[in-house]
């Protein structure tokens, strides 16, 4: 399965993603956009889960861009305070100088940064910023762990084993300031199988066999009736959070 393949693979289980992902911690958010009076560019946005988040904190302006069709539709029926667009980050649907936040959850991994880099500091304001974030269950807990074993977790997808200080390298030249990042940390009760579920939203999962995720499925099972023993499960969640300001 190629990149390119394993980016596209989300639509397959859009509704999926949407009930079961976790939304980034409101901290983070909070962190990127100290003022509410903007607009805001959710790039990849996905079903939304993003876009969502920042309409509920009273975002005055959000515009969100997905090229996935499957995933677009779903942002499209629940996120109705958001203007959806079809785009990519490398050929953003929107004019120069348009939006003071670009925001890509657990997607910068996708976007190919030479191209990406100079079509988001295209549509960024002087000052805008960029925030480039991934949330996860956190997997500095054993069982998540282990799950994200079961889950082949590809840390080239995430930043799952990020502490605070982590670090994004932008493409040389590009016309941003020194990035900062940050670390967030919230804990959500979840039903053992959407937590077992919430495996088979993963592209190294979504790209398997029928029969191969099934076997996921059942394996994460039985870690969490093995290791956490209780129904709903506890899941500490984390978003890792990097920024940097357009010169
Ligand atoms: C893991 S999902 C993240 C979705 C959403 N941002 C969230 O936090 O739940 C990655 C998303 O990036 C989209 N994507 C993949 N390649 C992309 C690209 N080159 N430009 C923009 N979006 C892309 C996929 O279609 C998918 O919806």
């Amino acid at each position: 399965m190629t990149r390119p393949e394993r980016a596209r693979s989300f639509g397959a289980a859009a509704d999926d993603y949407d009930r079961l992902r976790p939304a980034p911690v409101p901290a983070a958010l909070r962190w990127l956009l100290p003022s509410t009076d903007v607009t805001v560019l959710d790039l990849g946005a996905g079903t939304g889960l993003v876009s969502r988040s920042l309409a509920a904190t009273g975002v005055a302006d959000v515009v969100a861009v997905e090229p996935d069709d499957a995933m677009r539709a779903v942002l499209a029926g629940r996120s109705p305070g958001a203007r959806v667009l079809a785009g990519t980050a490398e050929d953003i649907p929107l004019p120069d100088a348009s939006v003071d936040a670009v925001l890509a959850s657990s997607a910068w991994h996708w976007f190919d940064p030479e191209r990406a880099t100079p079509e988001i500091a295209r549509v960024l304001r002087p000052g805008g910023v960029l925030g480039l974030m991934w949330s996860f269950a956190d997997p500095t807990t054993d069982w998540v762990a282990e799950l994200r074993h079961i889950q082949r977790a590809d840390d080239k997808d995430s930043t799952s084993g990020v502490r605070a200080g982590f670090t994004i390298d932008l493409p040389d030249g590009a016309p941003f300031g020194s990035g900062s990042s940050e670390v967030f940390r919230r804990r959500t009760w979840m039903a053992a199988d959407d937590v077992a579920a919430m495996l088979g939203t993963y592209s190294t999962v979504l790209t398997l066999s029928a029969d191969e995720r099934a076997a996921v499925q059942e394996q994460a099972r039985e870690v969490i009736a093995r290791r956490v023993g209780t129904d709903p499960v506890r899941v500490p969640f984390a978003t890792a959070v990097w920024r940097a300001f357009r010169l």
